[in-house]
């Protein structure tokens, strides 16, 4: 019989195992601020964002992708999360003329409901938020967040759910020539996350910490200017992925049911006409 000495060896041995096969925070990211790396109960890294009244933090891919399907798995901030904002989000970095897919979400108080903020960028170009609350509370668990990025659309997902699908229209502009990183934040965003800016954070409640594990980046790399893309294996999987009829029907329910805001429906924001994918399909 082992002894237990050998036993808990083994156990060591077989955690760091699991540990290293899952190690995605510092094999694909940078860090930046208050980022913890740790295991949960089954092996899986969990990457912790933490706010506190010095400072937030952030994690960023060291490579960037043209193309591709992005998930992570999220638990938000629990109790009164009011004025914080955590994201997951690509980018092309900063400047005036650069791309971006957000998801981000907006904190609340304790049992008030937590909006998620979607929005698409292009050429600097980003009054195409759309906002959903969530049919289930999203600090009470992980739930799964999806971006498809291909060159048909941008597909937001909550976990099976297609939530949102930004269509491309040939002569509109579209985030379809910047290379983006994959970002993922928890920041202060007291100025406007909670009931427009009404509600800041409350930092006797501090820190704050967001959860993220199982992050996943199936997606192209640019091969250099003018040359193809390398994209990994199973790429067909998204790279035509456009929703079904089915998916389409996912989408309408979450306008109907949880809806929050609608660029395409603010006119007072767009004075002068709405964008014209508004009155596209
Ligand atoms: C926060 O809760 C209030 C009250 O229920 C609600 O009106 C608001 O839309 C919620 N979300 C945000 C992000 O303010």
């Amino acid at each position: 019989m082992a002894s237990p000495a050998a036993v808990s060896a083994v156990a060591v041995a077989l955690a760091l195992l699991v540990a290293s096969a899952d190690a995605w925070l510092h094999e694909e990211f940078d860090t930046e601020g208050n980022v913890r790396a740790g295991y949960d109960a089954r092996g899986q890294q969990v990457a912790s964002i933490v706010l506190d009244r010095q400072s937030g933090g952030a994690f960023r891919s060291r490579r960037s992708y043209l193309y591709g399907q992005f998930s992570v798995q999220i638990k938000l901030v629990p109790g009164n999360s009011a004025g914080t904002v955590a994201s997951f989000y690509l980018s092309s970095g900063d400047g005036p003329r650069h791309d971006e897919i957000d998801m981000e979400f907006m904190g609340n108080s304790t049992g008030q409901p937590v909006a998620l903020n979607t929005n698409v960028w292009a050429n600097g170009d980003g009054k195409k938020e759309q906002q959903f609350y969530l049919w289930f509370d999203p600090a009470a668990d992980y739930h799964t967040y999806t971006i498809i990025w291909n060159a048909k659309n941008v597909i937001f997902k909550v976990d099976d759910l297609f939530l949102r699908c930004f269509t491309r229209h040939a002569d509109l502009p579209y985030p379809g020539a910047k290379p983006m990183a994959v970002h993922a934040t928890l920041w202060d965003g007291s100025y406007w996350a909670t009931q427009r800016g009404k509600v800041k954070v409350d930092w006797t409640t501090a820190p704050f910490v967001a959860s993220y594990r199982g992050y996943s980046a199936d997606a192209c790399v640019p091969a250099g200017a003018g040359r193809p893309l390398a994209c990994p294996a199973g790429t067909g999987r998204w790279m035509r992925r456009r929703p079904s009829a089915a998916e389409r029907g996912t989408v309408a329910w979450a306008k109907k049911n949880y809806m929050r805001y609608n660029y395409c429906d603010d006119g007072w924001r767009f004075p002068k006409g709405f964008p014209a994918e508004c009155s596209r399909g």
